[in-house]
């Protein structure tokens, strides 16, 4: 079953056009990268679609259904949660009160005691932090709580924007075995990221985004033996 898919979509910053003629898919359970270098549009991408920015035209729909009329503070109630890039957590809030945040539709606070329970269960670090102020928290940390924030609402369909960036490598490798997790208890993801050649160990699929266009499309293995990749991302 088709749970995301863009056909087209242009959209941009008043006059700037950051996206052209956009079209991505992903299937129910599956865990799709989206690469590209620094100004790509990959954070475009994921604003556009969880209506943070409007399209200019194409369509988005989730699980078939056009999100055209769907302003952004009901998409997550669609299913859908972005861990935005630099995590926006609230660092004087503590960790437990970040996470209720992300629990706010009305369907997801009647879950909350089951959901939090869940999140603790997937990160025991976020329990035995539950107390502590969010900004407190390592770089490592402060993703888990992120995406943890985003697992509160029960979402179908998890957005990443970059959760890698700006850790220490060892991190960064706790960081994608914990996307690895997340994936492996069923959730569909759209991941983007920077650090490639990790990414494309853990997804199926990949696309490639330079100046807000997809110029390639496949699976981890084919852009794993692509030239063009190994010679520009990889280094090789
Ligand atoms: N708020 C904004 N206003 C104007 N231009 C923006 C804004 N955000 C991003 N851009 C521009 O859109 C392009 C794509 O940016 P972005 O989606 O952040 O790229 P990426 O996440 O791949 O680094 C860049 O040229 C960037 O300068
Ligand atoms: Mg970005």
């Amino acid at each position: 079953m088709q749970m995301l898919s863009l056909t087209k979509v242009c959209a941009g910053y008043s006059g700037f056009q950051a996206l052209f003629e956009v079209s991505v898919e992903v299937e129910a359970g599956e865990a799709v990268a989206v690469i590209g270098p620094n100004g790509a549009g990959k954070t475009t991408l994921l604003r556009v679609i969880s209506k943070l920015i409007g399209a200019t035209s194409g369509e988005i729909r989730m699980e078939g259904a056009s999100l055209a009329r769907v302003p952004a503070h009901e998409v997550v109630s669609r299913g859908i949660a972005h861990v935005p890039e630099n995590r926006r957590l609230f660092p004087r809030l503590t960790v437990e009160e970040n996470l209720r945040m992300g629990a706010f539709p009305r369907a997801a606070r009647k879950r909350y005691g089951e959901r939090l329970e869940f999140v603790y269960g997937l990160f025991p670090r976020l329990e035995e932090r539950r107390g502590q102020p969010a900004g407190t928290l390592s770089g490592g940390e402060q993703q888990m709580c992120a995406i943890g924030r985003a697992l509160m609402s029960g979402p179908k369909l998890l957005l990443l924007d970059e959760p890698s960036a700006g850790l220490a490598p060892v991190v960064v490798q706790a960081i994608f075995d914990l996307v690895r997790r997340i994936c492996a208890q069923g959730y569909t993801v759209l991941i983007v990221e920077q650090n490639i050649r990790q990414v494309l160990k853990v997804v199926g699929r990949a696309y490639l985004l330079e100046a807000g266009r997809i110029r390639l499309a496949g699976n981890s293995r084919e852009f794993l033996d692509s030239q063009e990749i190994r010679k520009t991302y990889l280094g090789l």
